[in-house]
Protein backbone atom coordinates (compact mmCIF):
# COMPACT_ATOMS: atom_id res chain seq x y z
CA UNK A 1 0.00 0.00 0.00
CA UNK A 2 2.75 2.73 1.29
CA UNK A 3 4.31 2.65 -2.04
CA UNK A 4 1.61 3.62 -4.19
CA UNK A 5 -0.14 7.04 -4.03
CA UNK A 6 -2.03 9.17 -5.79
CA UNK A 7 -0.08 12.78 -5.11
CA UNK A 8 3.03 13.62 -3.84
CA UNK A 9 5.74 16.19 -4.20
CA UNK A 10 9.06 15.34 -6.22
CA UNK A 11 12.65 16.75 -5.14
CA UNK A 12 12.15 20.28 -6.53
CA UNK A 13 9.08 20.91 -4.48
CA UNK A 14 6.43 20.33 -7.51
CA UNK A 15 3.37 18.45 -6.90
CA UNK A 16 3.42 14.79 -8.77
CA UNK A 17 0.21 13.37 -9.50
CA UNK A 18 -1.13 10.15 -11.38
CA UNK A 19 -2.48 11.20 -15.11
CA UNK A 20 -5.95 9.28 -14.37
CA UNK A 21 -7.07 10.21 -17.65
CA UNK A 22 -5.37 7.05 -19.44
CA UNK A 23 -5.70 4.46 -16.87
CA UNK A 24 -5.86 1.73 -17.06
CA UNK A 25 -3.74 1.77 -20.10
CA UNK A 26 -0.58 4.20 -19.43
CA UNK A 27 0.51 4.86 -15.54
CA UNK A 28 1.97 8.43 -16.54
CA UNK A 29 2.69 10.67 -13.94
CA UNK A 30 1.75 14.73 -14.76
CA UNK A 31 3.83 17.32 -12.88
CA UNK A 32 1.84 20.20 -11.09
CA UNK A 33 4.52 23.44 -11.03
CA UNK A 34 2.01 26.58 -10.75
CA UNK A 35 -1.92 26.65 -9.29
CA UNK A 36 -3.36 26.69 -12.72
CA UNK A 37 -2.09 23.40 -13.34
CA UNK A 38 -3.75 22.27 -10.22
CA UNK A 39 -7.06 24.24 -11.70
CA UNK A 40 -6.21 22.25 -14.95
CA UNK A 41 -6.03 18.80 -13.45
CA UNK A 42 -8.92 18.82 -11.66
CA UNK A 43 -10.94 20.40 -13.87
CA UNK A 44 -10.31 18.22 -16.70
CA UNK A 45 -10.10 15.16 -14.03
CA UNK A 46 -6.40 14.05 -14.57
CA UNK A 47 -7.09 14.03 -10.81
CA UNK A 48 -10.59 12.94 -9.37
CA UNK A 49 -12.31 12.05 -6.49
CA UNK A 50 -13.37 13.88 -3.79
CA UNK A 51 -10.29 13.45 -1.22
CA UNK A 52 -7.56 13.85 -3.73
CA UNK A 53 -9.64 16.96 -5.04
CA UNK A 54 -9.40 18.68 -1.69
CA UNK A 55 -5.45 17.56 -1.77
CA UNK A 56 -4.62 19.03 -5.09
CA UNK A 57 -6.46 22.17 -4.36
CA UNK A 58 -4.71 22.23 -0.94
CA UNK A 59 -1.45 21.67 -2.92
CA UNK A 60 -2.62 24.14 -5.72
CA UNK A 61 -2.73 27.04 -2.64
CA UNK A 62 1.50 26.18 -2.04
CA UNK A 63 2.33 26.35 -5.93
CA UNK A 64 0.75 29.61 -5.88
CA UNK A 65 2.32 30.73 -2.64
CA UNK A 66 5.41 29.66 -4.37
CA UNK A 67 4.50 31.67 -7.54
CA UNK A 68 3.51 35.02 -5.72
CA UNK A 69 7.31 34.63 -3.73
CA UNK A 70 9.20 34.01 -7.04
CA UNK A 71 7.42 36.56 -9.11
CA UNK A 72 6.89 39.37 -6.53
CA UNK A 73 3.41 39.49 -7.08
CA UNK A 74 0.80 41.21 -4.42
CA UNK A 75 -1.79 39.89 -2.22
CA UNK A 76 -4.47 39.66 -4.82
CA UNK A 77 -2.63 37.02 -6.80
CA UNK A 78 -3.29 34.63 -4.07
CA UNK A 79 -6.98 35.46 -3.70
CA UNK A 80 -7.74 35.18 -7.40
CA UNK A 81 -5.60 31.87 -7.17
CA UNK A 82 -8.26 30.69 -4.04
CA UNK A 83 -10.93 31.63 -6.58
CA UNK A 84 -9.94 29.92 -9.54
CA UNK A 85 -9.62 26.79 -7.61
CA UNK A 86 -12.88 27.08 -5.58
CA UNK A 87 -14.70 27.42 -9.38
CA UNK A 88 -12.59 23.98 -10.56
CA UNK A 89 -15.56 21.42 -9.08
CA UNK A 90 -18.55 21.98 -7.69
CA UNK A 91 -20.25 19.03 -6.13
CA UNK A 92 -17.19 17.53 -3.99
CA UNK A 93 -17.28 19.54 -0.82
CA UNK A 94 -13.64 18.39 0.18
CA UNK A 95 -12.42 20.84 -2.15
CA UNK A 96 -14.29 23.78 -0.44
CA UNK A 97 -13.13 22.26 3.13
CA UNK A 98 -9.36 21.57 1.74
CA UNK A 99 -9.44 25.76 0.56
CA UNK A 100 -11.29 27.27 4.10
CA UNK A 101 -7.98 24.72 5.74
CA UNK A 102 -5.03 26.28 3.87
CA UNK A 103 -7.42 30.31 4.29
CA UNK A 104 -6.99 29.34 7.86
CA UNK A 105 -3.51 28.79 7.91
CA UNK A 106 -1.98 31.54 5.96
CA UNK A 107 -4.90 34.09 7.93
CA UNK A 108 -2.62 33.20 10.97
CA UNK A 109 1.21 32.62 9.04
CA UNK A 110 4.35 34.77 9.17
CA UNK A 111 5.83 32.25 6.78
CA UNK A 112 3.36 31.54 3.89
CA UNK A 113 5.64 29.18 1.67
CA UNK A 114 6.34 26.67 4.92
CA UNK A 115 2.81 26.86 6.61
CA UNK A 116 0.75 26.42 3.12
CA UNK A 117 3.37 23.50 2.35
CA UNK A 118 3.04 21.94 5.94
CA UNK A 119 -1.35 22.02 5.85
CA UNK A 120 -1.12 20.84 2.80
CA UNK A 121 1.16 17.92 3.57
CA UNK A 122 -0.73 17.17 6.68
CA UNK A 123 -4.23 17.27 4.70
CA UNK A 124 -2.40 14.57 2.83
CA UNK A 125 -1.10 12.65 5.34
CA UNK A 126 -4.44 13.15 7.89
CA UNK A 127 -6.53 11.41 4.60
CA UNK A 128 -4.29 8.80 4.79
CA UNK A 129 -4.96 7.49 7.98
CA UNK A 130 -8.55 8.63 7.89
CA UNK A 131 -8.86 5.85 4.82
CA UNK A 132 -7.30 3.26 7.02
CA UNK A 133 -9.56 4.21 9.40
CA UNK A 134 -12.90 3.90 7.46
CA UNK A 135 -11.29 -0.27 6.51
CA UNK A 136 -11.06 -0.57 10.32
CA UNK A 137 -14.52 0.03 11.22
CA UNK A 138 -16.23 -0.93 7.88
CA UNK A 139 -14.12 -4.06 8.25
CA UNK A 140 -16.58 -5.87 11.12
CA UNK A 141 -19.32 -5.17 8.88
CA UNK A 142 -17.71 -7.64 5.91
CA UNK A 143 -16.65 -9.92 9.00
CA UNK A 144 -20.28 -10.04 10.02
CA UNK A 145 -21.69 -11.07 6.33
CA UNK A 146 -18.56 -13.53 5.80
CA UNK A 147 -20.02 -15.36 9.12
CA UNK A 148 -23.03 -15.43 8.06
CA UNK A 149 -22.67 -17.33 4.93
CA UNK A 150 -20.24 -19.25 6.63
CA UNK A 151 -16.72 -18.33 4.62
CA UNK A 152 -18.70 -18.19 1.51
CA UNK A 153 -17.61 -15.33 -0.34
CA UNK A 154 -19.14 -11.87 0.01
CA UNK A 155 -20.27 -10.52 -3.26
CA UNK A 156 -20.33 -6.29 -3.00
CA UNK A 157 -21.43 -3.81 -5.57
CA UNK A 158 -19.84 -0.53 -6.23
CA UNK A 159 -19.91 2.46 -8.13
CA UNK A 160 -17.68 4.76 -9.51
CA UNK A 161 -14.43 4.80 -8.55
CA UNK A 162 -14.00 5.39 -4.39
CA UNK A 163 -10.88 4.09 -4.26
CA UNK A 164 -7.06 5.10 -3.88
CA UNK A 165 -7.26 6.49 -7.06
CA UNK A 166 -9.83 8.94 -5.64
CA UNK A 167 -7.98 9.25 -2.05
CA UNK A 168 -4.41 9.55 -1.66
CA UNK A 169 -3.66 5.25 -0.26
CA UNK A 170 -6.53 3.02 0.62
CA UNK A 171 -9.41 4.41 -0.24
CA UNK A 172 -12.72 4.60 1.16
CA UNK A 173 -14.95 1.78 0.07
CA UNK A 174 -12.07 -0.65 -0.75
CA UNK A 175 -10.37 0.04 3.03
CA UNK A 176 -12.16 -2.00 4.28
CA UNK A 177 -11.94 -4.65 1.09
CA UNK A 178 -8.60 -4.35 1.24
CA UNK A 179 -8.62 -4.73 5.02
CA UNK A 180 -10.44 -8.18 4.67
CA UNK A 181 -8.88 -9.65 2.28
CA UNK A 182 -5.41 -9.44 4.22
CA UNK A 183 -7.27 -11.11 6.65
CA UNK A 184 -8.13 -14.03 4.10
CA UNK A 185 -11.79 -13.13 4.21
CA UNK A 186 -12.88 -14.08 0.72
CA UNK A 187 -14.49 -10.77 -1.09
CA UNK A 188 -15.51 -10.49 -4.59
CA UNK A 189 -16.58 -6.84 -6.10
CA UNK A 190 -19.29 -6.43 -8.64
CA UNK A 191 -17.76 -3.27 -10.29
CA UNK A 192 -20.14 -0.99 -12.42
CA UNK A 193 -18.66 0.66 -15.36
CA UNK A 194 -19.99 4.05 -14.59
CA UNK A 195 -20.64 5.87 -17.85
CA UNK A 196 -19.85 8.13 -18.98
CA UNK A 197 -16.28 8.06 -17.83
CA UNK A 198 -15.92 5.09 -16.95
CA UNK A 199 -14.03 5.69 -13.29
CA UNK A 200 -15.31 1.71 -12.73
CA UNK A 201 -13.75 0.36 -15.67
CA UNK A 202 -10.56 2.32 -16.09
CA UNK A 203 -9.71 3.02 -12.15
CA UNK A 204 -11.92 0.71 -10.00
CA UNK A 205 -10.99 -2.70 -11.98
CA UNK A 206 -7.46 -0.96 -12.38
CA UNK A 207 -6.67 -0.65 -8.66
CA UNK A 208 -8.55 -4.39 -7.44
CA UNK A 209 -6.40 -6.12 -9.92
CA UNK A 210 -3.35 -4.52 -8.55
CA UNK A 211 -4.42 -5.48 -5.10
CA UNK A 212 -4.82 -8.93 -6.18
CA UNK A 213 -8.98 -8.65 -5.29
CA UNK A 214 -11.56 -10.66 -7.30
CA UNK A 215 -14.26 -8.46 -9.59
CA UNK A 216 -16.41 -8.61 -12.04
CA UNK A 217 -17.65 -5.40 -14.72
CA UNK A 218 -20.68 -5.10 -15.42
CA UNK A 219 -23.04 -2.82 -17.24
CA UNK A 220 -24.72 0.17 -15.04
CA UNK A 221 -27.97 -1.20 -15.26
CA UNK A 222 -26.84 -5.09 -14.20
CA UNK A 223 -26.88 -4.12 -10.69
CA UNK A 224 -30.69 -4.44 -10.22
CA UNK A 225 -31.27 -8.28 -11.71
CA UNK A 226 -28.27 -9.41 -9.91
CA UNK A 227 -29.79 -7.91 -6.47
CA UNK A 228 -32.73 -9.79 -7.12
CA UNK A 229 -31.41 -13.02 -8.13
CA UNK A 230 -29.29 -12.77 -4.24
CA UNK A 231 -25.86 -12.16 -5.84
CA UNK A 232 -24.99 -8.91 -4.21
CA UNK A 233 -24.21 -9.25 0.04
CA UNK A 234 -23.69 -5.22 0.17
CA UNK A 235 -23.44 -1.92 -2.50
CA UNK A 236 -20.67 0.30 -0.75
CA UNK A 237 -20.32 3.35 -1.98
CA UNK A 238 -18.48 6.84 -2.01
CA UNK A 239 -19.38 9.91 -1.55
CA UNK A 240 -18.86 13.81 -2.61
CA UNK A 241 -20.84 15.87 -0.08
CA UNK A 242 -23.11 14.05 2.64
CA UNK A 243 -25.50 16.86 4.11
CA UNK A 244 -26.52 17.17 7.64
CA UNK A 245 -29.50 14.89 7.50
CA UNK A 246 -27.52 11.96 5.80
CA UNK A 247 -28.42 12.60 1.92
CA UNK A 248 -25.61 11.47 -0.14
CA UNK A 249 -24.46 12.96 -3.04
CA UNK A 250 -22.33 10.55 -5.60
CA UNK A 251 -21.75 9.92 -8.90
CA UNK A 252 -24.51 9.74 -11.24
CA UNK A 253 -26.55 6.47 -11.29
CA UNK A 254 -25.73 5.83 -7.12
CA UNK A 255 -29.48 6.53 -6.47
CA UNK A 256 -30.89 3.85 -8.52
CA UNK A 257 -28.58 1.47 -6.61
CA UNK A 258 -29.55 2.57 -3.87
CA UNK A 259 -33.28 2.36 -5.07
CA UNK A 260 -32.40 -1.53 -6.18
CA UNK A 261 -30.84 -2.42 -2.71
CA UNK A 262 -33.40 -1.03 -1.00
CA UNK A 263 -35.85 -3.07 -3.02
CA UNK A 264 -33.89 -6.09 -2.18
CA UNK A 265 -33.05 -5.51 1.39
CA UNK A 266 -30.06 -5.38 0.62
CA UNK A 267 -27.69 -3.26 2.83
CA UNK A 268 -26.21 -0.30 1.16
CA UNK A 269 -23.46 1.83 2.86
CA UNK A 270 -21.61 5.11 2.48
CA UNK A 271 -18.04 5.12 2.85
CA UNK A 272 -16.78 8.71 3.83
CA UNK A 273 -13.90 10.57 5.44
CA UNK A 274 -15.70 13.34 7.58
CA UNK A 275 -14.07 16.29 4.90
CA UNK A 276 -16.68 15.01 3.02
CA UNK A 277 -19.55 15.88 5.29
CA UNK A 278 -21.37 19.26 4.90
CA UNK A 279 -23.25 20.46 8.10
CA UNK A 280 -24.34 23.62 6.73
CA UNK A 281 -26.72 22.13 4.95
CA UNK A 282 -29.22 19.48 4.84
CA UNK A 283 -31.48 18.72 2.23
CA UNK A 284 -29.29 17.13 -0.31
CA UNK A 285 -31.98 16.94 -3.40
CA UNK A 286 -32.25 21.12 -3.17
CA UNK A 287 -29.02 22.39 -1.76
CA UNK A 288 -26.02 20.16 -3.21
CA UNK A 289 -24.72 21.71 -6.52
CA UNK A 290 -24.80 19.41 -9.37
CA UNK A 291 -22.07 19.11 -11.68
CA UNK A 292 -22.90 19.35 -15.47
CA UNK A 293 -20.35 18.30 -18.07
CA UNK A 294 -19.59 18.29 -21.07
CA UNK A 295 -21.86 16.14 -23.25
CA UNK A 296 -19.30 14.63 -25.66
CA UNK A 297 -18.38 12.76 -22.92
CA UNK A 298 -21.94 11.21 -23.50
CA UNK A 299 -21.62 11.06 -26.87
CA UNK A 300 -17.93 9.49 -27.28
CA UNK A 301 -16.59 6.42 -25.70
CA UNK A 302 -12.77 6.46 -24.85
CA UNK A 303 -10.55 3.26 -25.13
CA UNK A 304 -7.18 1.45 -26.24
CA UNK A 305 -7.11 0.96 -29.93
CA UNK A 306 -5.71 -2.20 -31.48
CA UNK A 307 -2.46 -0.41 -32.02
CA UNK A 308 -1.84 0.17 -28.83
CA UNK A 309 -3.16 4.43 -28.88
CA UNK A 310 -5.67 5.90 -26.77
CA UNK A 311 -8.80 6.60 -28.86
CA UNK A 312 -12.58 8.09 -28.60
CA UNK A 313 -15.28 7.18 -31.05
CA UNK A 314 -18.36 8.64 -31.72
CA UNK A 315 -21.87 6.78 -30.55
CA UNK A 316 -24.37 8.79 -31.66
CA UNK A 317 -25.28 10.61 -34.69
CA UNK A 318 -23.26 13.45 -34.98
CA UNK A 319 -26.29 15.77 -34.36
CA UNK A 320 -27.47 14.39 -30.93
CA UNK A 321 -27.63 16.17 -28.01
CA UNK A 322 -26.88 14.81 -25.07
CA UNK A 323 -26.78 15.72 -21.27
CA UNK A 324 -24.20 14.73 -18.38
CA UNK A 325 -24.99 15.12 -15.05
CA UNK A 326 -22.26 14.27 -12.93
CA UNK A 327 -23.84 13.51 -9.76
CA UNK A 328 -27.42 12.39 -8.48
CA UNK A 329 -28.46 12.51 -4.71
CA UNK A 330 -29.65 9.78 -3.17
CA UNK A 331 -31.85 10.39 -0.12
CA UNK A 332 -30.97 9.33 3.43
CA UNK A 333 -33.72 6.66 4.14
CA UNK A 334 -32.09 4.86 1.65
CA UNK A 335 -28.58 4.71 3.28
CA UNK A 336 -28.22 1.68 5.75
CA UNK A 337 -25.26 3.68 8.01
CA UNK A 338 -22.03 5.73 6.95
CA UNK A 339 -18.67 4.22 7.69
CA UNK A 340 -16.44 7.10 8.95
CA UNK A 341 -13.23 7.54 10.13
CA UNK A 342 -15.07 7.21 13.84
CA UNK A 343 -17.23 4.32 13.45
CA UNK A 344 -20.28 3.51 11.55
CA UNK A 345 -23.38 5.75 12.01
CA UNK A 346 -27.00 6.32 10.91
CA UNK A 347 -27.23 8.85 7.88
CA UNK A 348 -28.90 11.38 9.82
CA UNK A 349 -27.80 14.45 12.10
CA UNK A 350 -27.80 12.50 15.31
CA UNK A 351 -25.81 9.70 13.91
CA UNK A 352 -23.12 12.12 12.63
CA UNK A 353 -23.54 14.10 15.73
CA UNK A 354 -22.68 10.74 17.98
CA UNK A 355 -19.36 10.37 16.16
CA UNK A 356 -18.34 13.96 15.41
CA UNK A 357 -20.35 16.01 18.47
CA UNK A 358 -17.81 18.79 17.52
CA UNK A 359 -20.01 19.87 14.44
CA UNK A 360 -23.43 20.16 17.06
CA UNK A 361 -22.07 23.87 17.60
CA UNK A 362 -21.99 24.31 14.02
CA UNK A 363 -26.06 24.48 13.77
CA UNK A 364 -28.39 25.47 11.11
O1 LIG B 1 -16.40 12.62 -11.08
P1 LIG B 1 -15.51 11.93 -10.10
O2 LIG B 1 -14.72 10.82 -10.69
O3 LIG B 1 -14.66 12.92 -9.33
O4 LIG B 1 -16.51 11.29 -9.06
C1 LIG B 1 -16.02 10.56 -7.97
C2 LIG B 1 -17.04 9.94 -7.13
O5 LIG B 1 -18.22 10.06 -7.35
C3 LIG B 1 -16.54 9.21 -5.91
O6 LIG B 1 -17.41 8.18 -5.57
C4 LIG B 1 -16.43 10.17 -4.72
O7 LIG B 1 -15.71 11.31 -5.05
C5 LIG B 1 -15.79 9.52 -3.54
S1 LIG B 1 -14.03 9.26 -3.76
C6 LIG B 1 -13.54 8.56 -2.30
Amino acid sequence: MKDFRTIWLNESGYVEVIDQRILPHKLEIIQLRTHKDAVDAIKNMTVRGAPLIGATAAYGVYLAVREMIEKEFDGNFLDSAFEELKASRPTAVNLFWALDKMRECLDKSDNFLADSLSQANSIVSDDIETCRMIGVHGLPLLEEISLHKQGKTINILTHCNAGMLGCIQWGTITSPIYQAHLKGIKVHVWVDETRPRNQGSNLTAYELTRHGIPHTLIVDNTGGHLMQHGMVDMVIVGTDRTTRNGDVANKIGTYLKALSAKDNNIPFYVALPSTSLDMNIRDGLTEIPIEERDQNEVKYLTGLRSDGQIDSILICPETTSARNYGFDVTPARLVSGLITERGVCEANENGILSLFPEFSIQSI
